[in-house]
């Protein structure tokens, strides 16, 4: 550490230059990410509120006041404007809250020490996190043709220690949605805990519906639905860290208390301590300023381009992995493997990612990429042969 204070001028100038060496959203060369550039208006509010702590929240009633109208907002986007929960870092810790809670739950209620997570095996990373730090045996359930749930499957491995069942509404590799409907048939008869990660899907599904897209049920429509992760710094426009986290029932969260003998209320549910109020504004402002329609319009505008880019790819020869469901197009070549393609679009500028089941280079249509973008990156790509 230098002994001596820097000026803010020279700080600032070392601060451009790391900034110089990230990549911009802006740019459209982003293209495996689902995180993208915040709304203005959720940037402002972000930094109106740095000082408010939701980890001690009795000392910002405001920002609880507006941390339980966001949840009370995406309560109503997900058929349930009763439901409990908080807002979080991300999809990471939501699902963790979720297997915390029906971990407990399935403790508390059945007796369950041994637990097993049914986990389908296009389920997010986070849950193996989750399982490795609750000590949990993970069950991976088998995909059908469509790379959802085989329900089959799901049936045979319940056990009387299955303590809960995943389901995801838009998979991070393909975003597909699982068949949750019969998912959630099965876990309402059995008793058994099911937490929809929905981390993408609950931005964009909701708004999907309305522009008379037929994609099946998922939220807490579902009887059997206990959870559901949500991501605002995904497609809610958000700044990073915001996540949410929303629970059925408020014993989801009771089950989960810790005394908290020095803050200004008396239990905790949540994982972490100190939690950004920063995010709860920004999530509020974004929200409230763009309304229904105004995801609609941002929803209507990402699909058109994962069409527009599917359709380019078909033109021109390349194999598309499945249809696109949701925003995210995963595709191969005939001639080469998605790692010598990925290779090539790197050294041309361009970040794409890859999806492993089945393998494919994988590109999410976040609201920074435009026609443009895809105009150009489909010149790279007829540039190649
Ligand atoms: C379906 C799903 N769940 C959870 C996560 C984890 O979210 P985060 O990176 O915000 O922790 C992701 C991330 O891409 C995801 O796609």
């Amino acid at each position: 550490m230098n002994k001596k204070g820097l000026t803010e001028e020279t700080i600032f100038d070392q601060l451009n230059d790391f900034q110089k060496k990230d990549l911009k959203y802006n740019s459209g060369r982003i293209l495996g990410s689902m995180c993208t550039k915040p709304h203005p208006i959720a940037i402002k509010a972000y930094t109106k509120f740095l000082n408010s702590n939701m980890g001690d929240y009795g000392l910002f009633p405001g920002t609880k006041r507006m941390e339980d109208e966001v949840i009370q907002m995406l309560g109503g986007l997900l058929h349930n404007e009763q439901a409990y929960g908080c807002v979080v870092t991300g999809g990471t810790e939501a699902n963790l809250m979720a297997i915390r809670a029906a971990r407990n739950t399935a403790k508390k209620e059945k007796g369950i020490t041994s637990p097993e997570l049914l986990l389908p095996k296009s389920a997010h990373f986070s849950f193996k996190k989750a399982a490795d730090l609750m000590n949990l045996k993970c069950i991976p359930l088998e995909l059908d043709d469509n790379y959802c749930v085989d329900i089959d499957f799901l049936n045979e491995n319940i056990s009387k220690n299955t303590m809960a069942v995943i389901g995801v509404a838009g998979t991070t590799e393909l975003g597909e949605i699982d068949p949750l409907p019969a998912i959630s048939d099965i876990c309402f008869d059995k008793n058994i805990y099911l937490h929809v990660d929905a981390a993408l899907g609950g931005f964009i599904i909701p708004f999907l519906n309305v522009l008379d897209y037929d994609l099946v049920d998922f939220d807490f429509k579902l009887d059997g639905v206990c959870s559901i992760t949500t991501d605002p710094h995904k497609m809610g426009l958000a700044p990073i860290p915001s996540g949410a986290i929303l629970f059925r029932e408020k014993k989801y969260l009771d089950v989960m208390n810790i005394d908290t003998p020095y803050l200004t209320m008396k239990q905790q549910s949540t994982i972490v301590g100190t939690r950004s109020g920063a995010s709860v504004a920004a999530t509020w402002a974004v929200m409230k300023y763009l309304g229904y329609e105004g995801y609609c319009e941002i929803v209507k505008e990402v699909m058109f381009n994962t069409h527009f880019l599917a359709e380019e790819l078909v033109k021109n020869g390349y194999e598309l992995v499945s249809n696109p469901l949701l925003n995210i197009v995963s595709f191969n070549s005939k001639d080469c493997s998605p790692e010598v393609l990925l290779k090539y679009l790197k050294n041309n500028g361009w970040i794409a990612s890859l999806s492993t089941c089945p393998p494919g280079i994988r590109i999410v249509l976040m609201p920074h990429i435009t026609k443009e973008h895809i105009i150009d990156f489909m010149d790279c790509l007829k540039k190649r042969s």
